[in-house]
Formats: structure tokens, C-alpha cells, sequence
């Protein structure tokens, strides 16, 4: 039965890093509304339920503050809420199928799919079920045909409302969003379940930046927002490997390229490569599904993409291995952060995973510093728990290191003292900025040997 008190009861399945914050803020926008957000993981579910909350990203304990217990809660009764919820939407993980058809590309829909069907098995009444998951196109139709096949009347409404906050920014991104974007089938039951899902948004999005479309526009257009975005990464990290062999400066380029309006300034940094949970994964299922619909010249354009991230992300350990004399074997080198960019705590497929891996398969002495992402570190690198150190404090991290890569943009890492880390390190001292964040001339003033991306190096011998 719904709460009463509340005119809407919505329901979100999976508290992960776009379940919570997206709940979170829709709850503190609509106290007129009851969220629910479920998980079959009661660990984080009991986080989301303390201070400590299971994700790091700033501003959102406040906003979790301000409705849990009101009007937001989170609970492990998954089949309770979905019987009480109108409104459901899923965000459970879709990672890269590793097994069977499609391994390493296609998207693995098991836990969606076992989703639809327990909500099928539990559900009394009718329901608007909303993907709000990345999901191949066309997944809408296969879920409504699971959903719809029951035998006891029920009706269910599959639309698409894809999430396009960015962790480290979620709060903001989902308080003024660019844009919503809602998917639906244009039949008449479709437009009314779009306008109720519009209604939720209109407390406070502007109209104008609410866009609807039809489902398969919908699901196709978040996958192809990733693949630009990370396009535009390997693109100016593919400029930086000739920057480096023609003196010219991959920042003074992407400056004067940004600043033309068509092309504009956003995401046009070079770095050590493009991770996090999104944006390899969800470019290999575009490229499967090209590829299963004969389509093989625009797969391999979309496949480049991930492979020129592999091969920023090789060529900093080789160019790593070149200065410091072709051996790093023995030699101590600190990664100044391990998230896959500054601000959040995940490191889900981080470069900083391969960039350790590869520096341990030289035998290198590895040691890691990060402000929120430790944890995830050690598991992620468990499997060689033995031959790396994690040390919060950067400072005590770099204590008799040859080398420090700076992994992640950290903004507290460009306000670290580094006389002070230089007078502990081994000599000659190295610094590889992967970020391309540091002041270089001045650590070269202190005796560093300078390697930025893309840029002159700056170095003493
Ligand atoms: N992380 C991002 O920045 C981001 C941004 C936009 C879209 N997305 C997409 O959103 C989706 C979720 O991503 P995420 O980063 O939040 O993942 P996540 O792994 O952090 O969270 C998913 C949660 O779903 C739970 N879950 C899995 N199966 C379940 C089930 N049957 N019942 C209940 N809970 C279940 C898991 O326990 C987990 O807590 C993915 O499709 C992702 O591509 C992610």
C-alpha cells in the first residue's frame, strides 16, 4: 500500500554513486514526495543510514541531512517498497559483460534483469519503471516485454531518464542541471508516464532544460554524451605524444584551441587518461552495438577511442622508465593520488591502477597517497597487498622516493611544501605530473627533474 502522506511514493533500486546523491537531491527538492532508495547490499545501505556516508562527494551530507528520516530513507526491504512505490527507478550497476557473448564490450544486464523480474513477482499494482542506469539502446523494449508478461493484470511503463551528473560535482550537477532528458514510447499511456516523471523534475529545473524523446533517442544518448567526452580526452592526449616530440606545448594548444567557441574549453586537459565506471564501459558497448548491427567502420572509430587511452596511459610508464635511466627496479616511486579524478573517492578502472601495476611488473617500490580513496585502493591492488604501501600523509609518502607521478588533480597537491619533500627524496629526485598541475619551473628552481604531459621537460642533466 503507499504512504498517503506523501502524493507521490517513489522508489530507486541500487544506493550506489548515482542511486544515492539523485534520490538524496530529489528528496530535499519535494518534501511532498516519499524516496526510498533499496540495495541488496545491507553495508551500504547502513552507511547511507550514518554520517559516514559509503561515497564521497562534496556538499552531499548536507543535502542527505536535510530529507533522511522526512521524506528520504534508505532500506534493504526491497519488496516492501516496490509494492508501495508508482514510481521505481533503477539504478543498479551495468558493467562490461566478462564472460560468454560480447565479453569485454557488451553490457551485462543480469542485475538489471533480475530487477525487472523481482519487480514483476513482488508488484500488486501498476507501475512507471525508469532506467536510470546506462543502458544499451533498445533495453527498454526487452524490459517491457519481461515486465509485461505477467499474469496478474499489471501494467508497467518502461521510460528512460539517464543520469549524466558527474562525481565529484554530483550535488551540483543534479541541483542545475544541464539538461533532464526523459525517454518514453509515444503512445498515449507513454506521454502520461513521461509527464509524471516530468512533474517530478519541474520543482526545480527550469521547463526549458527538461528535453523528452522518444525511448530509443533516449537510452542512445547517454551513451553517445560518454563517448564525446572521452573522445575530446584522447583526442588532446593523442596531441600531447606530438607535442612531446615538437617542443610545442599541449596546454598553450588546448588554450588556443578551447577558446573557439565551437570547439570550446571543457575537457581539454591531458592527463595520465580517462577512468572511472562510465566512460571505457559504456564506449565498448556502443562499439558492440555497432558491431552487432553490421555497422564494423563506426565500431572501430568509437574502439580507437579506449585504445589511445591504453596507450596514454603505457606510454607514461615507458616515458617513466626512459628518463630514470631504464630501470626502475628497486627504486621507490610515489603515486601522488589514486581516484580517478579529484573530488571523489572511486577508482573504478583509474589510470592509476594500470600505471601501478605496470610500475610493480618493473619491479619498482610503490607507494600510494590519496586524500579519500585508500580504501578503494587496497582493493583494487589486494592481490599485490605485499609489495605496496599505502600512506595517507604525501609527505611521509614521498620519504625516500626517486620519483613522484602525480595520478589524480587533487587540488591539495599543488599547495604541498616540496622543499621539504625534495630534502627526503633520493637524488636525482623526479616528478612526473600525469595532471599536468604543478608549478614545474618552480620545482625545477628546487632541484627537481620535471617531466609534464605534452610539455618541455625541465631538467638538470
Ligand atoms: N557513476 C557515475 O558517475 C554514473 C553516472 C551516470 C550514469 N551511471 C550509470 O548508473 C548506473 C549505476 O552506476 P553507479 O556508479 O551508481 O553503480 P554502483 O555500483 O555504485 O551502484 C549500483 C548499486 O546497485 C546495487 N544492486 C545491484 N543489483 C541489485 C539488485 N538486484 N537489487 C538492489 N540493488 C542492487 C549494488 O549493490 C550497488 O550498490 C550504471 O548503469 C552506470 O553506468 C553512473
Amino acid at each position: 500500500m503507499s504512504d498517503t502522506r506523501f502524493s507521490k511514493n517513489i522508489l530507486c533500486i541500487g544506493a550506489g554513486y548515482v542511486g544515492g546523491p539523485t534520490m538524496a537531491v530529489i528528496a530535499a527538492k519535494c518534501p511532498q514526495y516519499k524516496v526510498t532508495v533499496v540495495d541488496i547490499n545491507a553495508a551500504r545501505i547502513d552507511a547511507w543510514n550514518s554520517d559516514n556516508l559509503p561515497i564521497y562527494e562534496p556538499g552531499l551530507l548536507d543535502v542527505v541531512k536535510q530529507a533522511r528520516g522526512r521524506n528520504l530513507f534508505f532500506s534493504t526491504d526491497i519488496d516492501a517498497a516496490i509494492r508501495e512505490a508508482q514510481i521505481i527507478f533503477v539504478s543498479v550497476n551495468t558493467p562490461t559483460k566478462t564472460f560468454g557473448e560480447g565479453a569485454g564490450k557488451a553490457a551485462d544486464l543480469q542485475y538489471w534483469e533480475l530487477t525487472a523480474r523481482n519487480i514483476v513477482k513482488v508488484a500488486t499494482s501498476d507501475k512507471i519503471i525508469i532506467e536510470k542506469s546506462t543502458l544499451p539502446v533498445k533495453t527498454a523494449e526487452a524490459m517491457g516485454r519481461i515486465l509485461n508478461a505477467n499474469e496478474k493484470g499489471i501494467k508497467f511503463e518502461v521510460l528512460s531518464n539517464p543520469e549524466f551528473l558527474a562525481e565529484g560535482t554530483a550535488v551540483s550537477d543534479l541541483e542545475k542541471p544541464d539538461r533532464v532528458l526523459i525517454g518514453s514510447q509515444l503512445t498515449p499511456e507513454g506521454i502520461k508516464a513521461r509527464d509524471e516523471v516530468v512533474e517530478i523534475y519541474a520543482n526545480w529545473v527550469p521547463d526549458e532544460k527538461i528535453l523528452t524523446s522518444n525511448i530509443w533517442s533516449s537510452e542512445l544518448s547517454k551513451l553517445v554524451a560518454n563517448a564525446f567526452l572521452a573522445q575530446r580526452i584522447s583526442s588532446i592526449n593523442s596531441i600531447s605524444a606530438l607535442c612531446e616530440k615538437t617542443d610545442a606545448n599541449v596546454s598553450e594548444v588546448s588554450r588556443a584551441i578551447g577558446m573557439d567557441t565551437r570547439i570550446g574549453n571543457k575537457f581539454l586537459s591531458s592527463s595520465v587518461g580517462f577512468g572511472g565506471s562510465c566512460f571505457q564501459k559504456d564506449i565498448l558497448n556502443l562499439v558492440y552495438i555497432c558491431q552487432s548491427y553490421g555497422l564494423s567502420e563506426v565500431a572501430d572509430y568509437w574502439e580507437r577511442v579506449v585504445l589511445m587511452n591504453e596507450y596514454q596511459k603505457r606510454r607514461f610508464v615507458q616515458n617513466m622508465l626512459k628518463v630514470m635511466f631504464n630501470t626502475v627496479a628497486g627504486k621507490k616511486i610515489a603515486l601522488f593520488g589514486f581516484a580517478f579524478k579529484a573530488d571523489t573517492g572511486d577508482t573504478r578502472e583509474s589510470p592509476a591502477i594500470d600505471v601501478a601495476k605496470q610500475l610493480l611488473e618493473e619491479h619498482a617500490k610503490v607507494v600510494i597517497t590519496d586524500p579519500q580513496a585508500l580504501n578503494n585502493a587496497k582493493i583494487d591492488l589486494a592481490a599485490y597487498a605485499d609489495k605496496i604501501e599505502f600512506i595517507e600523509d604525501p609527505y611521509e609518502a614521498a620519504k625516500g622516493a626517486h620519483a613522484i607521478a602525480v595520478m589524480t588533480e587533487w587540488k591539495e597537491y599543488k599547495a604541498l611544501d616540496y622543499k621539504r619533500i625534495f630534502s627526503g627524496m633520493e637524488r636525482p629526485s623526479f616528478v612526473f605530473d600525469g595532471r599536468n598541475i604543478l608549478n614545474h619551473e618552480e620545482l625545477f628552481n628546487i632541484g627537481f627533474n620535471v617531466f609534464p604531459l605534452g610539455q618541455p621537460n625541465h631538467k638538470h642533466f
